[in-house]
């Protein structure tokens, strides 16, 4: 069991990986004053010596292992594409250290229970870095909702695409990167479903694969016995508005400008029509929340976040199991593949 830390002292991060997230997620951390990044890994020393002098970070290395290995970091961070995270995961938490992992935190649901439940007998912390579940405004639109500011909740809906011109090396294209628009993109639709109207009845799923195989077009409706109902979609490919709202028989939500990163929330109701603005909007890139959440649960000695709990975590990927099996993706080294 890993000892809560002091709040005398910062919490101190290492990533794993030095790619795109990575670079946000570091600018953001420095914009909080309980957190630092002490050491980074990539699979090239060359470019996580880069990013590690862009960053103003202490130690940098050439290999994953050696990041685990460091006694100075309290949580690392797995910044890499998705078929990487199971076994980074596992090597960290072998090592003792807790994990914010990005999302998906891996590849299907089983892969994410064995994770979990190696944690669990670590006595480590591990989070999904669903981001979306620590947002202000998403817990705002809670408590509104738990106010009666839209009565009964009915239904959500949520869209998420894109526009990526097809490229088969990019990795929203690539099966063996873990490419696909439902684990890169739909989970956002379906952790906000999941959120404000918990797991559905019945999952109905049409879609279309890219030249590769993988997913590019994907529409789930949540169904439910009674009357909420989810219209989630995601692509790779396709442009699109991004919005999100929640429907109720009073009035409705809606995030603004779009679902992702949303910096204001609009609510409708019999008093008319108002916007509730961001308290984090301009604030990095829109993950401070999700890093003071992390901070949180570790001075408290958490091993798990209450905001983005485990449980919810796995239902949401085996519903994106069932989802991706409704269109016929499989990921190398799955069973089915070929
Ligand atoms: N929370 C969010 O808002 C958000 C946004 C974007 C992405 N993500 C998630 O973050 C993860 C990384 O996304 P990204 O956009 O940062 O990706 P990326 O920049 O393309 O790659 C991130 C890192 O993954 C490793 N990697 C990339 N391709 C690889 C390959 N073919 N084989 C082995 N390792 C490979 C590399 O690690 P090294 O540096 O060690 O070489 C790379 O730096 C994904 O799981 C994605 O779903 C989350």
């Amino acid at each position: 069991m890993y000892a809560a830390i002091d709040p005398g002292r910062p919490v101190r991060w290492g990533f794993i990986g030095a790619g795109g997230i990575a670079d946000k997620l570091a600018n953001d951390i420095g914009l909080t004053e309980g957190n630092v990044v002490v050491a980074v890994s990539a699979r090239d020393a060359g470019r996580a010596a880069d990013f590690a002098k862009r960053h103003g970070i202490e130690r940098s290395y050439g290999s994953y292992k050696e990041l685990v290995a460091d006694d100075g970091v309290d949580v690392v961070y797995i910044a890499t594409t998705h078929p990487g995270h199971k076994s980074q995961s596992l090597m960290a938490i072998e090592a003792g250290k807790s994990l914010l992992i990005e999302k998906p935190v891996c590849l299907n649901a089983a892969d994410a229970r064995e994770v979990f439940r190696a944690a669990v007998s670590a006595g480590v912390f591990a989070m999904e870095a669903m981001w979306m579940r620590c947002n202000p405004l998403v817990l705002r639109a809670e408590q509104l909702i738990a106010e009666g500011a839209i009565g009964e909740v009915q239904g959500v809906r949520f869209e998420f695409g894109l526009g990526i011109p097809f490229d088969p090396t990019h990795r929203l294209f690539e099966l063996a990167n873990g490419g696909g628009a439902l684990l890169d993109l739909g989970i956002y639709p379906a952790s906000f479903a999941f959120h404000f109207l918990g797991l559905p009845d019945e999952v109905r799923t049409v879609g279309t694969l890219s030249p590769t195989g993988s997913d590019d077009i994907v529409a789930m409706q949540w169904i439910y016995a009674d009357v909420p109902r989810a219209d989630l979609w995601c692509s790779a490919t396709v442009h699109a508005p991004n919005k999100s709202a929640i429907r109720g028989t009073k009035g409705w939500l809606e995030f603004q400008p779009m679902a992702w990163r949303p910096t204001g929330l609009i609510v409708h109701n019999a008093d008319g029509e108002y916007l509730i603005p961001d308290p984090l909007d301009g604030h990095g890139f829109g993950y401070t929340a999700q890093v003071l959440e992390v901070e949180r649960c570790l001075r408290e000695g958490l091993t798990e976040s209450p905001l983005v709990p485990t449980a919810d975590t796995i239902a949401i990927l085996e519903i994106l199991d069932g989802a991706r099996a409704a269109v016929g993706v499989v990921y190398p080294g799955e069973k089915g593949s070929r």
